[in-house]
């Protein structure tokens, strides 16, 4: 008898979308603490491209011998569960896995992951859109942490980007820890701008309390903060230099079951924003990354498999 497989997208040689690959691989029993889901959506985000194209791998960041699995988050339900685990099979949940070195990712049928990294997907919000939160809104929730609360005086948070993914969520989410909230981003955002609570400008004159920075502008984003300042960064491995007294952090998104369990609660309520741009199969997955990498691109592309 032949050994049970299921399909994932994978990367064996890394240079853009061309080169990615689906194959074969063995169905992995969950191990103590884990759980196996069969995956009903994952989204393709900005990080996914960079791993398809080999900016990771030129980086030194992926030493994978045969391939490298792509994907970082998922909804979907769980059919198998290892010792040690309370969640029933025919439960659906969603969840992130991180690391850029892995043979393994969302980009597939099937994931087994710990249960403590996953969150159950409440009622009314379908696994399409719950997919799209894990790796956005607990990368925004751990830059709020970052920021943590807004100072007496000095509460005026510049978010670039925050008609992206990771900026819409911390434009919402900084407003709870007492930041006046301006969202940097293009003119045909606004109204979406607006419709997080958050003030909005094209263009951004220097001198703001703090600067969250979803676009990725780096030296750019910093160049706005006033003297003494903070500035939150989303680029672990190129993170600007500190000048002006400026305090400088960057995100290093983590799985975290509860936290995720409240965005997507949040998310159910209509508190948070659920932005799905295309749903596609998970075989149209070089298709979407070609979409993404055009930018202006609002909501993900969510593959099914
Ligand atoms: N460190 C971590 O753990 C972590 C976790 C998650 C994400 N990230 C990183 O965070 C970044 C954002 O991710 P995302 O998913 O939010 O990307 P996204 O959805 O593409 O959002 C980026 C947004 O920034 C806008 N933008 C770019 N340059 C701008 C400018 N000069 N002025 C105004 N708006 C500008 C883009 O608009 P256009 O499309 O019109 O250019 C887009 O709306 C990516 O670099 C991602 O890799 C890091």
């Amino acid at each position: 008898m032949s050994m049970p497989t299921f399909r994932t997208a994978v990367v064996r040689t890394s240079g853009g979308p061309g080169a990615i690959e689906i194959i074969d691989v063995p169905v992995v029993e969950p191990g103590l603490g884990e759980v196996r889901v069969e995956i009903a959506a994952a989204p393709v985000n900005p990080v996914d491209l960079g791993v398809a194209s080999g900016f990771f791998h030129a980086m030194g960041l992926i030493n994978q011998p045969e391939h490298t699995g792509l994907g970082w988050d998922f909804a979907g339900i769980v059919v198998a569960t290892g010792p040690g685990v309370d969640l029933a099979v025919g439960t659906p949940v969603a969840g992130l896995v991180v690391g850029f070195d892995r043979d393994f990712g969302t980009y597939a049928e099937q994931l087994v992951v710990p249960a403590a990294d996953l969150a159950v997907v409440p009622d009314g919000l379908d696994l399409v859109a719950a997919s799209t939160v894990p790796l956005n809104g607990l990368a925004a929730a751990q830059i709020v942490d970052l920021l943590g609360d807004a100072p007496t005086g000095g509460n005026r948070l510049l978010v670039t980007g925050a008609a992206g993914a990771v900026g819409g969520y911390v434009a919402s989410l900084a407003q709870d820890r007492g930041w006046w909230v301006t969202g940097l981003a293009r003119a045909e955002d606004e109204e979406f701008v607006h419709s997080l609570g958050a003030g909005f400008t094209t263009h951004a004159e220097p001198g703001w309390d703090a600067v969250a920075d979803g676009a990725a502008l780096q030296e750019q984003g910093l160049a706005l903060v006033r003297d003494g300042g903070a500035f939150v960064g989303v680029r672990p491995n190129a993170v600007p230099a500190t000048e002006r007294g400026i305090t400088v952090a960057v995100v290093v998104t983590h799985p975290d079951g509860p936290r995720l369990g409240d965005l997507l609660a949040r998310t159910a309520s209509g508190e948070l924003p659920a932005r799905v741009h295309t749903v596609m199969p998970l075989d149209q997955v070089a298709d979407a990354h070609r979409a993404m990498a055009k930018g202006g691109v609002r909501g993900r592309y969510v593959l099914q498999p």
